[in-house]
């Protein structure tokens, strides 16, 4: 499309926008979701067959709120665990769907609660989207497929009462900048893992044209003659800020330059979908990505890679229960870092055509320090995990956290369970204990609470986990995940 072409098309969505909003007025506080198939998405290739379609999954984070897990520990695990989609890559490829108006389909997309939250956001957006059901022979946790449209853009505002619950949600700003060249979204939300700003985010959209305000905790970016090539160098490395200026890029005026690039591998699956839509991108995966912008992106499909995070976790239950599970589906090359501090704990790993072994027998665990760093270093988002793991350790480690402060809140609760560990500014010192033992503990954010399911694996007698919700926005389908590997652990509802 020409840049002229481009602009009409920019003052056609915003004019549409504008007689949404004025519809708006009249019904306030209303949250628009259109319904699968309507207008948008016929104009962008039709209807997806109506069979297959359902407008909403039944996992809806509302039912989950007052639900417990309950673990006896001490059984070992055995048998096969499946990989899912990664949530990190899933939100960010999902909110690209905004930079087109033809159709993104996604596949193997998590069933988690985050992806229902950002499901909202973007149909309040004007987002007309479709999930399949499942097939014959698909188990609760194959992934599902979503074809999401922006045909037209029907809202730039992201409200605080969506964006609040989950921060990459914040993310939207990219893309809608660049398509309509207006975006309000609210300051975002999510897990309580300590100062969390968005400054960087911003200073990505300015070096790229915009003009950025913050009203009554709404960021407003402004840029009506659309965004314009730039060099964007990020002081710190970040993964949100590296998708934001890759979204930006995308569609802008000439050749963008991002230095210090996360390279984590979300952000690669983030800038291989960009290619397949038509996007102009080299060195995604180092820290110096170039970018081409093109006139516009069209559709495309894309899987989403095998979640890394969810792989590393499992390897460390496997690790502290003790046994032989195949994690199916896993791609070893995306946690290398972890992978070899959990061989040095003294779990066999090894790697097989359909994923990676993890087998443990007897022998206990020794200790191992690490420290978290952006990819490939060891992933923060498995901290929490590798601390319950070496809370059993035959010995002392150390645990530093250089990207987040403040995320040691699981500390106290792993504390509950017997373990022993001092914290020191960013370092945690374990010191592994003989045994832990099952109480009631409480659930904090994401990553925090399924550290508190590895170490109930191997306590003795009886753990109550609480406010699950957390858990239920990152892990899909857990508890059967784990129960077919003979873990006892069961939900309780209510
Ligand atoms: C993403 C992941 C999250 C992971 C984190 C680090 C998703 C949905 N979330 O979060 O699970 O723990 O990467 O791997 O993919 N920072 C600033 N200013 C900013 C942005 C970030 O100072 O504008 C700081 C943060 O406070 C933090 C560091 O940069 O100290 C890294 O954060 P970032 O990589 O941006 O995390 P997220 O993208 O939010």
């Amino acid at each position: 499309m020409s840049e002229g072409g481009k602009q009409r098309d920019r003052e056609r969505l915003v004019k549409a926008l504008r007689d949404n909003l004025r519809r708006r007025k009249a019904s306030p506080g209303e949250i628009v979701e259109p319904q699968a198939g309507d207008g948008a998405a016929a104009q962008a290739g039709g209807r997806a067959e109506a069979a297959i379609v359902k407008r909403r999954s039944a996992q809806d984070g509302k039912e989950t709120v007052v639900d417990r897990i309950k673990i006896t520990g001490g059984a070992k695990l055995n048998g096969t665990i499946p990989i899912s989609g990664a949530k990190n890559a899933a939100l960010p490829l999902m909110i690209a769907s905004l930079l087109t108006p033809y159709t993104l389909e996604l596949e193997n997309v998590p069933r988690l609660a985050d992806v229902q939250t950002l499901l909202r956001i973007l149909a309040n957006h004007g987002v007309d989207y479709a999930v399949n059901g499942k097939r014959p022979g698909e188990k609760a946790e194959t992934g599902q497929t979503l074809r999401l449209t922006a045909a037209s853009i029907v809202d730039t505002t992201a409200p605080y009462e969506l964006v609040s619950k989950m921060r990459a949600g914040f993310w939207v700003i990219a893309p809608l900048l660049a398509r309509l060249g207006e975006a309000r979204v609210s300051l975002p939300g999510g897990c309580a893992i300590g100062t969390r700003p968005v400054d960087l985010l911003i200073m990505a959209l300015e070096r790229l044209g915009a003009a950025i305000e913050i009203e009554a905790g709404y960021v407003v970016a402004k840029a009506p003659h659309g965004l314009k090539g730039a060099e964007i160098v990020f002081p710190k490395v970040t993964v949100g800020g590296t998708h934001t200026a890759l979204m930006g890029a995308v569609t802008a005026e000439g050749t963008s330059v991002i230095r210090n690039a996360a390279r984590e591998p979300e952000v690669t699956d983030l800038a291989r979908c960009l290619v397949s839509m038509g996007a102009r991108i080299e060195g995604a995966g180092s820290s110096t990505i170039t970018v081409h912008g093109v006139a516009a992106l069209s559709g495309a499909r894309h899987a989403v890679l095998p979640d890394r995070i969810e792989t590393g976790t499992y390897a460390m239950a496997a690790a502290m229960a003790g046994g032989d599970v195949l994690l199916e589906g896993a791609r070893p090359d995306l946690l290398q870092s972890v992978l070899d501090a959990i061989a040095q704990a003294g779990a066999e790993i090894s790697v097989t055509n359909e994923g990676v072994r993890v087998r443990r027998n007897g022998e206990g665990l020794s200790p191992v320090d690490i420290t978290t760093n952006p990819f490939p270093g060891f992933p923060t988002d498995l901290q929490a995990q590798f601390m319950a793991l070496m809370s059993r350790a035959r010995g002392t480690s150390v645990i530093r956290e250089t990207i987040f402060e403040n995320r040691f809140m699981h500390v106290q609760e792993l504390a509950r369970l017997g373990a022993r560990i001092r914290l020191d500014g960013d370092a945690a010192y374990v010191e592994g204990v003989e045994r832990l033992n099952g109480a009631p503990v409480m659930a904090t954010d994401l990553r925090a609470s399924v550290s508190l399911v590895i170490g109930a694996l191997a306590a003795e007698g009886e753990t109550l986990i609480n406010r699950v919700y957390h858990l239920d926005r990152g892990f899909e389908a857990l508890e059967s995940k784990l129960s077919r590997c003979g873990a006892q652990i069961e939900r309780l509802s209510g």
